[in-house]
């Protein structure tokens, strides 16, 4: 049985326990230790019935060789706690939700995270710590960096380029054969028709 702790005791963190659950029910051999936090006041005791095992360092003390899924949003702040997390020793597990489709041969990178009924086409390659949240699609030999965010919905057509850290809003899409640069955000509900440039942000206007 793989031991899971996973990183963020807030909504995206409970949302990551339900795929492993159903991932669990799905016949994977998966045990939730618990939830790692840096907040003062999710340092001991429970979150959502799970044991909260104190920030990451202190529970990789306890856990040696456990596995991670680091369920914090933010791009920039999981790129930094899961450097954290693998600086101790533990190892990135990957959630995949059993509804997902994704295409054989696919790379899918590790501690990345697909969810419910999210679509990854023939000759895409996700990075690592990459989240295709629910029903998002990500079309044929699209390649997405690692510490990439595809939220809710959105749709990143054929061939597109998505550079590490980039975010992609719930609903947002992309036609084909552009790139996203790095650290860039597709606003919400945004259709992208052309390259959008490294740390910029682009949003439909109302
Ligand atoms: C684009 C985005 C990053 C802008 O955030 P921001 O810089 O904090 O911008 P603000 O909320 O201050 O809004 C600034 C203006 O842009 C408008 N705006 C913001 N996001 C917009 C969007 N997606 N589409 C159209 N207009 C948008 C706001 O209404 C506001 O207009 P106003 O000045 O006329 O009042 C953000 O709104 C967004 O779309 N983020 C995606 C988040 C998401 O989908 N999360 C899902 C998590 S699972």
């Amino acid at each position: 049985m793989k031991k899971i702790i996973i990183i963020g005791a807030s909504g995206f963190g409970k949302e990551a326990t339900w795929i492993l659950e159903r991932m669990s029910q799905s016949g994977q051999a998966l045990g939730l230790l618990g939830f790692c936090d840096d907040a003062p006041d999710k340092q001991e005791g429970h979150f959502v019935g799970v044991p909260l095992l104190g920030n990451v360092e202190a529970a990789a003390a306890r856990l040696a060789g456990a596995r991670f899924f680091c369920a914090i949003g933010n791009n920039r702040i999981r790129q930094s706690v899961t450097a954290r997390a693998l600086a101790v020793g533990l190892l990135p597990f990957t959630l995949v939700d059993p509804t997902a489709i994704i295409a054989p041969g696919t790379k899918i990178g590790e501690g990345s995270f697909i969810g419910i009924n999210s679509i990854v086409s023939a000759g895409a390659t996700i990075g690592n710590h990459v989240i295709i949240n629910h029903q998002a699609c990500i079309g044929h030999d699209a390649r997405l960096a690692d510490f990439v965010q595809v939220c809710p919905g959105a749709r990143i057509s054929g061939g597109c380029e998505i550079g590490e850290g980039a975010l992609l809003g719930t609903n947002a899409s992309t036609i084909p054969l552009i790139q996203i640069g790095a650290w860039s955000t597709l606003g919400a509900g945004t259709t992208a028709l052309t390259s959008l440039p490294a740390h910029t942000t682009h949003a439909r206007l109302k």
